[in-house]
């Protein structure tokens, strides 16, 4: 570690690179991955009992989040490839949970690069949203927003994504509050309602 001048609340770190595999949309030398079982999107479709359904039938992946963290401080960036696999819970395409920022002035970048969907955004009061994802595409989603992404597509929606570090993620409110509109298959085409 070199010295340098740093700040109060900001860690020095020494650079570093990630490696991802543009093809299989997985960061191959993640340090964090979390995963998202279907199991763990109770509450969130609109049908539960296809839901359940699918829990019994072995609990499918939904999504999974790779990341080589950083401190989660102002000034650094977290960053991730987020990957939603395909498929539907009744008419409802998947999804990932959704979430405001916890410190709510803080946005994100979302560079989708492979599979096609919908960045489904929403604000505290009532204002929605809805940008389409499919490679090569960028979604900015700004301060302020809760976000939420849906795989319309059959093979893996993949993105990557960065944000303030410190912003944090707030999913009880989408818990209670829900998303205000669905992405569901309907007539074999994907309709937002
Ligand atoms: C980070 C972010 C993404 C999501 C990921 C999974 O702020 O927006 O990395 O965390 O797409 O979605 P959630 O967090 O809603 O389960
Ligand atoms: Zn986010």
């Amino acid at each position: 570690m070199s010295s340098t001048t740093t700040t109060a609340g900001t860690s020095f770190i020494d650079p570093f690179s990630a490696t991802i595999d543009l093809a299989e949309g997985v960061m191959t030398d993640f340090t964090r991955r979390t995963e998202r079982k279907a199991s763990s999107m109770r509450g969130h479709y609109a049908d539960a009992s296809a839901l359940e359904r699918l829990v019994a039938s072995g609990d499918p992946l939904h999504y999974e989040v790779f990341e080589k963290p950083v401190p989660e401080e102002y000034g650094h960036l977290m960053y991730c490839i987020s990957k939603l696999y395909p498929g539907l819970v009744g008419e409802e395409y998947f999804m990932t949970k959704g979430h405001y920022h916890s410190i709510l002035q803080t946005g994100e970048i979302y560079l989708c690069l492979r599979g096609s969907g919908f960045m489904l955004m929403k604000t505290k009061d009532g204002c929605f949203a809805a940008e389409k994802m499919e490679r090569g595409r960028m979604v900015y989603v700004p301060p302020y927003w809760a976000h939420r992404s849906v795989n319309t597509g059959t093979e893996s929606l993949v993105s990557f994504c960065a944000y303030n570090a410190e912003a944090g993620h707030n999913y009880g409110d989408i818990e209670t509050e829900g998303f205000v509109k669905r992405v569901l298959k309907a007539g074999g085409v994907p309709v937002i309602r």
